[in-house]
């Protein structure tokens, strides 16, 4: 099929080189020339697992890239929106990018296309796309609009794209349901995932995938009710740790204990100093502007997102409590994307905590796997910025893990340790088991699970304690 996608931030690059890896013929289109020249010379903007692979295979023959959408609307069956709906002052989406992207797509509609929206939108955004095609001059017979909300997180997108749980597709027309039906056909099918040059497989990925087809109206919501309920997740499970923190519980085994029950499942209830990123905290906002237009006081969403704040602070009160002083105290910080497996620091809680400590008169030096050059950007130079995990701890008082990527949670520790110059680690993601840490000489202060003191700063801590 002939495919536009407009927008090529992660979800249009991710969607554009699937779309390609699907066999359908892709145009990526941006009003970003250094972006499009950019990917035209094979640089890849983002970093997300399997995309400059994709991006390789198929660049200049599957996938192009254009900033004329008017004339890549054309060649095409089938039109993504896939701009941003950034957050404005009051928490509303801001739907200018995709209604100007609307009404341009308007005067290239000389034949039947469906104009889909991607991008994640309030209800009502398919209804308002319309009226602005029709409002430009389009005939209403030769389009119809869809919303086919996405799922994928940061840093696999492209295998949650490949492999995702579900499809969704709202449709008002059994003429734009086929459409969409043949687009997502390969997954649907089964038929890509006998390609022996198919991306591999993740772990408990089901396939086929299973397509839902709703009304556009149900499809946004559907959205925006995952992200919330995923959030609400995330902050339930905070909010346990605090109080197995009080009493002396284990929020691991309160979290195994509850998540073998398939009502509630084990994902998404690693607690820690909050969720981040461009999505949650900016589609909480969102819905809950939504409700409330609708007439629906949402305050459920304003807990979920008041928790989720709290737990920032509080591991803060950790870092203060453990080091008593925070003025010129030596941090060693590991990690500041805002999850594991990306460069993406929008929202980072990590991030938001170091320009906390740095305020406070810490001496911060950090390092990431993949985010440095962006929070170099965003920290300026208050920070230092080391080359690896080893170099950030070294001289350290407190090594502090704030980002949840594999390799933190797999370090010497006895290299760790022979750096450091106090052996106590604040882990805000729970990477590590606590007994194994007391055994390799740390003081290790996680979420929601008892401290585990080493003998040498217990006795500190004691007399801190005692004072
Ligand atoms: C999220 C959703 O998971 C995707 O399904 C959705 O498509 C996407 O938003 C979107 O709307 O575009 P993403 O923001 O990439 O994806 O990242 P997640 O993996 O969901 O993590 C979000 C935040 O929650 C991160 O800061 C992560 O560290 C935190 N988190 C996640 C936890 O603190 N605990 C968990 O158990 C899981």
């Amino acid at each position: 099929m002939h495919i536009a996608v407009v927008g090529s931030g992660y979800v249009g690059l991710v969607t554009g080189a699937c779309f390609a890896d699907l066999g359908h013929d892709v145009i990526l289109v941006d009003n970003d020339q250094s972006k499009l020249n950019a990917l035209r010379k094979g640089e890849v903007p983002i970093h997300e697992k399997f995309l400059p692979e994709l991006l390789d295979k198929h660049r200049g023959k599957r996938i192009r890239f254009s900033e004329d959408l008017q004339s890549a609307a054309r060649a095409s069956e089938v039109i993504f929106i896939a701009v941003g709906t950034p957050a404005t002052e009051s928490g509303d989406a801001d739907m200018s990018y995709i209604e100007s992207v609307a009404r341009e797509i308007s005067g290239a509609v000389d034949s039947y296309k469906v104009v889909v929206e991607k991008s994640t939108v309030p209800v009502y955004t398919n209804e308002w796309i319309q009226k602005i095609i029709r409002r430009n001059g389009a005939h209403p017979e030769q389009f119809d609009i869809a919303s086919n909300p996405e799922f994928l997180r940061e840093g696999t997108g492209v295998t949650d794209f490949l492999y995702p749980d579900r499809i969704v597709v709202g449709v008002e027309t059994e003429r734009a349901a086929e459409v969409m039906k043949n687009v997502y056909g390969p997954l649907t099918s089964g038929w890509y995932y006998g390609r022996n040059d198919a991306v591999p497989r993740p772990d408990r990925a089901q396939t086929p995938p299973q397509l839902i087809i709703t009304s556009a109206k149900s499809a946004e919501l559907i959205k925006h009710a995952s992200n919330a309920f995923l959030a609400m997740k995330i902050s339930f499970i905070n909010a346990v740790a605090s109080i197995c923190e009080t009493v002396g519980a284990n929020v691991q085994q309160v979290c195994e204990g509850i998540g073998t029950d398939s009502r509630i499942g084990p994902r998404f209830l690693n607690p820690g100093i909050g969720y981040g990123g461009s999505c949650f905290p900016k589609d909480l906002l969102a819905f809950r502007s939504v409700a409330k237009e609708s007439g629906y006081d949402f305050r459920l969403l304003e807990e979920v997102i008041r928790i989720n704040e709290e737990q920032r602070h509080r591991f803060l009160r950790k870092v203060r409590s453990v080091l008593w002083t925070l003025r010129g105290k030596r941090l060693g910080v590991l990690g500041l994307a805002f999850k594991g497996g990306t460069d993406d620091i929008r929202e980072s809680p990590a991030l938001l905590l170091v320009e906390e400590l740095s305020r406070e008169g810490c001496k911060v030096c950090a390092y990431d796997p993949a985010a440095m050059e962006r929070a170099k950007e965003a920290l300026g130079n208050g920070v230092e910025f080391a080359t690896d995990a080893y170099q950030a701890a070294k001289g350290a008082d407190a090594v502090l893990i704030l980002t949840e990527w594999e390799e933190f949670a797999s370090l010497d520790l006895q290299r760790l340790r022979s750096l450091v110059k106090y052996p106590i680690v604040l882990d805000g993601r729970n990477l590590y088991d606590p007994a194994l840490m007391a055994e390799n000489g740390f003081s290790y202060y996680s979420v929601g699970r008892p401290a585990a003191l080493c003998e040498e700063t217990a006795s500190r801590g004691a007399k801190k304690e005692r004072a």
